[in-house]
């Protein structure tokens, strides 16, 4: 099936550094669900992954979702097709299973942007405030936070806290200032952002809008300000998802990463989707993170078993614990 792989070029593969050559007659989709019955593997993708393993998926989910699905799952693999901090979620809830990530490199600027040493240090200088930090950062991070959330509880979350708590805001500034804004709560907020969702170009949505008049703009909370404030509709990527199935417009443009078009167009086949533009020529509205991933690496990490989340025992519970408290608020909102 594989062609002949040696021992030094297994050992890259389970690193993520390399795509070991794969029969191109192979149908990978037919073999992936082979390994997933054969080892009772879950595929678990976010929206930001790219269609082909989208649609191989057993659920595809925003962090909130993903993480309740990782809570959850009988199966004794979970297969994660999304980013580091993602995967080493669902290792601190489900322990006991083996949770693979097709490219150990697949990490986030986000959480790059809050190393739990620095952070550390500037909690301890608001003694008096409680951490709430949104799931896209490190276990370490975690580890010293109260309350974990994501852009889909991120609201409830703060306001389920006493109004006279004061809070930290972690790692995102600009999910931060948008939930500020939103809650009226005075928040400290550390200066982290996703190098995805910093690069929309206002001027160049605004002047997509002039050519589509009628196209509502919808966007992630984890843009600038100034794009959210021209947004019609703001969520996190499932709620993106959901408004576009219940709203009534013909055409959107869609300022977030692009994975998620595929299942918009999937289920608004009547509807247009315009993905907005960076403010430079490139593509950075593509997760350079999340596109690490590809079908031929999902395919060979199930066979290999290969590369792993492993955590130590003391962090895993000491970051589980916030994200416990998460995960109740959440199921007392039905989230
Ligand atoms: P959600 O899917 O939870 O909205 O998060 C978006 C994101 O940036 C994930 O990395
Ligand atoms: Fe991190 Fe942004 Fe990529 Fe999400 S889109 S994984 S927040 S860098």
């Amino acid at each position: 099936m594989i062609r002949e792989l040696g021992e030094a070029k297994k050992n890259l593969q389970r690193n993520g550094f390399l795509d070991v050559d794969i029969d191109v007659n192979l149908d990978l989709f037919a073999e992936i669900e082979r390994l997933k019955k054969e080892k009772n593997a879950i595929v678990l993708a976010h929206y930001y992954q790219e269609p082909d393993i989208q649609d191989v998926a057993d659920y595809i989910g925003d962090s909130l979702g993903l993480s309740q699905q990782a809570a959850k799952t009988d199966a004794d693999i979970i297969v994660f097709a999304g980013v580091h901090f993602m995967a080493e979620t669902a290792k601190i809830l489900s322990p006991q299973k083996k949770v693979l990530l097709p490219d150990l490199k697949a990490g986030c600027s986000l959480a790059d942007s809050a190393p739990p040493e620095l952070f550390k240090k500037f909690r301890e200088k608001y003694p008096d405030h409680i951490v709430i930090s949104y799931i896209n950062c490190s276990a370490g991070i975690k580890a010293l936070s109260d309350i974990i959330c994501t852009s889909s509880n991120a609201q409830k979350i703060i306001e389920s806290v006493p109004a006279d708590q004061p809070i930290i805001f972690a790692p995102d500034r600009n999910l931060g200032s948008y939930l500020a804004k939103k809650t009226g709560r005075d928040m400290v907020l550390w200066n982290g952002v996703c190098m995805v969702h910093e690069i929309f170009s206002l001027e160049k949505i605004t002047r997509l809008k002039v050519r589509h008049p009628k196209a509502k703009v919808i966007a992630h909370p984890e843009c600038e300000a100034a794009v959210l404030e021209i947004a019609d509709f703001i969520g996190s990527t499932t709620g993106l998802l959901k408004f576009t199935q219940r709203d009534d417009a013909r055409e959107y443009i869609v300022v977030t990463e692009t994975g998620i078009l595929h299942q918009m167009e999937k289920a608004n086949p009547q509807k247009t989707f315009i993905p907005a533009p960076p403010n430079n020529a490139c593509a950075c509205n593509d997760c350079p993170h999340m596109k690490l991933n590809t079908l031929e690496k999902l395919y060979l990490c199930m066979e290999y078993e290969e590369p792993e989340i492993t955590m130590e025992e003391e962090l895993r519970l000491a970051a589980k614990k916030p994200i416990d408290r998460m995960l109740e608020i959440s199921a007392q909102y039905g989230l």
